[in-house]
């Protein structure tokens, strides 16, 4: 991962250095610029193909689902392919990937990408299903809040579908997740990733009643 290590950041310091590649599935074909600065952008993560082949499809009809950590849009642009009638939430904090992943949505004719910093996200939306190659590298608190943040903005029925590599503490995420309530399922596994199928946190009338 030479060259991203900061592509978490809002205004990566690394000067541009524009590229196109091309995000080709057996249902689609997507063309998508990519820069430096930004998450994988020689080529598309494996993970994030991994989860795009073998992940959830999304339902059809008029759902709210989201792309958390969009980078420049490989994911969000392929569930907006895959699901004409639903909005389609790409959010990141770093706004070279958020105006590539504008450009990149509007480029393929997509207009159900909303593309937002997670501050600008309304917050009467509810999520039918987040899908996130998330930001591992931020660190285990940040990444623990990161979820714990948008998972529970998941509908009731809701379920969240995220690649983690196995080295990067796919397992102990996994653990954690189910510890904290949230019902995790490992639905594959391959060359080093795990996709993890994540159900929205059941809350009893208690949690309910809490400020
Ligand atoms: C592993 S990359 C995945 C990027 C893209 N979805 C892909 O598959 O190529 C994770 C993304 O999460 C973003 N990110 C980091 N912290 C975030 C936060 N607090 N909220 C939203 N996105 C964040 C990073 O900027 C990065 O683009």
């Amino acid at each position: 991962m030479t060259g991203d290590q900061q592509y978490w950041t809002s205004r990566p310091e690394v000067g541009s250095r524009p590229d196109q590649i091309t995000l080709l599935l057996p249902d689609l074909e997507v063309t998508l610029e990519t820069d430096s600065g930004v998450f994988s952008g020689a080529r598309i993560d494996r993970g994030t193909r991994f989860l795009l082949m073998e992940g959830a499809v999304p339902t059809q009809g008029a759902t709210e689902l989201m792309d958390l950590g969009c980078g420049y849009g490989p994911i969000a642009c392929a569930l907006a392919v895959r699901s004409p009638g639903s909005r389609v939430w790409a959010v990141d904090v770093n706004e070279r990937a958020l105006d590539l992943c504008r450009s990149n949505a509007a480029s393929a004719g997509l207009d159900n990408v909303v593309v937002t910093t997670p501050d600008d996200m309304p917050d009467d939306v509810a999520f039918n299903a987040i899908w996130s190659n998330p930001p591992i590298r931020v660190g285990k608190a940040a990444l623990h809040d990161l979820l714990s943040t948008w998972l529970d903005r998941l509908a009731p029925e809701g379920t969240a579908h995220l690649v983690v590599q196995r080295h990067l503490g796919s397992d102990s995420l996994a653990r954690w997740l189910t510890g904290e309530g949230w019902t995790t399922q490992r639905r594959a596994s391959r060359k080093g990733f795990r996709l993890l199928d994540v159900s929205a946190r059941q809350l009893t009338d208690t949690d309910k009643d809490q400020p």
